[in-house]
C-alpha cells in the first residue's frame, strides 16, 4: 500500500490539483491518494474555481475535494508527503516528530529536476496563465511519480 499526500498552503489550488492529476495516472487499488494545507483558511472549501477549470479543461474532476488542515498525524497515515515550496517544506518539517518524519517531506519538482529545489509557484493572486503553468508543472512530476507506483505494484 503506497499512500501519498500532497501539501501546499491554502489547499484550494495546487494540492487539490496534485491529488487529482496523480489519481488519474495512477491505476492501482492499493494506492492512496490525499491533499492538505499547512494553513487552515479555506478547511471546508472546494478547490479555487480556477484549478476546477484547468482540471476540467484535462478531463480531471477534482470539485468533490475538500480542504483541510495537515495534521500531524498525518505523518503516521502517510509513507510520502509531497509539498509545493520551500515555505510548506518548512511549515511540514517543523511539526516533524524525528527524523523518519522528516525523511518523508519531498519536494514535488525534486521528481522532475532532482537536488533542484524548484518551486509550484503559489498562483491565488496571478491570472488564469498562472494555473496552466501550476498544472504543466504537476503533470509532469505526478507523471513521474505514478511511473514509479505503477512499475512497482
Ligand atoms: P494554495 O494557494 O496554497 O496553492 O492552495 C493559496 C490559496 C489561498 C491562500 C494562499 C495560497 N490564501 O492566502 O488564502
Amino acid at each position: 500500500m503506497t499512500k501519498i499526500l500532497m501539501v501546499c498552503l491554502g489547499n484550494i489550488c495546487r494540492s487539490p490539483l496534485a491529488e487529482g492529476i496523480l489519481k488519474s495516472k495512477v491505476y492501482s487499488f492499493k494506492t492512496t491518494v490525499d491533499s492538505a494545507g499547512t494553513g487552515a483558511y479555506h478547511t471546508g472549501e472546494k478547490p479555487d474555481k480556477r484549478s476546477i477549470a484547468i482540471a476540467k479543461e484535462n478531463n480531471i474532476d477534482i470539485t468533490q475535494q475538500k480542504a483541510r488542515k495537515f495534521s500531524v498525524t498525518d505523518f503516521d497515515e502517510f509513507d510520502c508527503i509531497y509539498v509545493m515550496d520551500n515555505s510548506n517544506y518548512e511549515n511540514v518539517v517543523a511539526l516533524a516528530r524525528d527524523e523518519k518524519d522528516i525523511s518523508k517531506v519531498k519536494l514535488i519538482l525534486n521528481e522532475v529536476f532532482p537536488e533542484e529545489n524548484l518551486e509550484v509557484p503559489d498562483p491565488y493572486y496571478g491570472g488564469a496563465f498562472g494555473f496552466k503553468n501550476v498544472y504543466k508543472m504537476l503533470d509532469e512530476a505526478c507523471e513521474i511519480i505514478a511511473e514509479k507506483i505503477n512499475s512497482n505494484e
